[in-house]
């Protein structure tokens, strides 16, 4: 089926959502198939510790989803303690959770700007007794879910903001700028040789700059030998994006040959400003299947995973920053949306429109 058709079909799930409730009422929920099994690589969602103990959701991210990423419990902000030891029950629960429901754990984030603990700002100036403790907590992190990991964040959001270089961090000022990335990756390789190690960052479809000084980044550490095998489009996207970015974004990285993860993506309605809500949901649904179609253009060996940042929108770090904000696939109640629809029609595991429109249009 080509793009136009599964755009089609989206629409007229759209369409009839918006006859059926003309109102501003929810949107009209769609059926899907289980997208895990439609998918021909790894679906992703992330999760909480609060959230694999609600069953309900709990029921619907082990029937679409084969790959789990902690949401926040595997980083440093609750790991790391203030007299520097760590704590992983969180963590391990969740990777307890996806390996009971046969998922594959994603892990997110070794070193990342925005977390600098008091565990670590406490040690002395030194270099060696910091280093040391750097070395010893990505050890420690990445030993300890060697075998069950397919992949770590090693490095996060390592560009500037408006892409005029690299972030300054307690890492970078007491490591070095480029050396504490070097760092990062070889440590996590040496304590983990089968993990997929990425570099991983956000607005790279929306500032050109970024992603440039991104491309450039990753050519500097792969020509130094640094062990980078596999990049992270974070995609925090909004519905305001035009067609065709998202795409050339993927083609971009894609470049380098390295197993790309579209590892955060969510669709903001809210943040894309002004508009009527239903003509957003729509832009929101083709963003979703450009998305995934842009993915499935990428060589088999280079599609690693593709990641939705949240189950259900009431799920999503979004809600704090405008809780009308729907930005995922599936409703509070957890009912698949025309987002949803968007995601599965190039899968193929879009079910309504046939029976609307009888088996001769069926999905494929
Ligand atoms: O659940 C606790 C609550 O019990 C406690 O009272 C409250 C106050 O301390 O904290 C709550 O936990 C918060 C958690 O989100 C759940 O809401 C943490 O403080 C808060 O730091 C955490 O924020 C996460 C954030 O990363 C920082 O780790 C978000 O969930 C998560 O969606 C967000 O994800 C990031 C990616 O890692 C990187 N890309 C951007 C993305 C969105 O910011």
């Amino acid at each position: 089926m080509n793009v136009l058709d599964r755009r089609t079909l989206i629409g007229a799930a759209l369409a009839l959502g918006a006859c059926e409730s003309a109102a501003q009422g929810p949107p009209v929920p769609v059926e899907i198939g289980p997208l895990r099994a439609a998918a021909p690589f790894p679906l992703g969602v992330c999760a909480q510790v609060s959230h694999i103990e609600d069953p309900e959701w709990a029921r619907l991210a082990a029937t679409h989803f084969s790959q789990l990423t902690p949401e926040w419990e595997m980083k440093m902000e609750y790991v790391v303690q203030p007299d520097g030891g760590f704590r992983f029950d969180r963590a391990d629960r969740l990777a307890a959770f996806a390996r009971a429901a046969r998922m594959r754990l994603y892990c997110t984030t070794l070193i990342w700007y925005a977390q600098r603990p008091e565990g670590f700002e406490k040690l002395d100036e030194s270099r060696t007794s910091f280093g040391r403790a750097y070395d010893n907590y990505i050890t420690a992190m990445v030993g300890r879910y060697r075998g069950q990991a397919a992949g770590w964040d090693v490095v996060n959001e390592a560009v500037a903001e408006d892409g005029r270089g690299w972030r300054e961090s307690l890492w970078a000022s007491r490591l070095g700028d480029f050396d504490h990335m070097r760092r990062a990756f070889e440590v996590a390789r040496a304590a983990d040789p089968d993990a997929v190690l990425f570099l991983n960052d956000y607005n790279l479809e929306t500032i050109p700059r970024k992603l440039d000084t991104f491309q450039r980044l990753v050519e500097r550490l792969l020509n130094a030998g640094v062990p980078v095998t596999g990049l992270g489009c974070q995609s925090h996207i909004d519905a305001s994006l035009p067609s065709g970015t998202y795409t050339r974004t993927i083609q971009a990285l894609a470049r380098f040959g390295l197993p790309i993860h579209v590892s955060e993506l969510d669709v903001s309605i809210v943040r894309a400003g002004r508009g009527q809500r239903r003509a957003l949901e729509e832009r929101q649904a083709g963003l979703y299947a450009e998305a995934m179609e842009a993915f499935m253009e990428l060589p088999a060996p280079q599609r690693f995973a593709f990641t939705v940042w949240g189950l259900r929108d009431r799920d999503s770090w979004l809600k704090r920053e405008n809780a009308s904000d729907t930005p995922l696939l599936f409703d509070d109640l957890g009912r698949a949306k025309a987002a949803a629809a968007g995601l599965a029609a190039p899968l193929g595991a879009l079910q309504p429109l046939a029976s609307l429109y009888g088996n001769e249009n069926r999905a494929t």
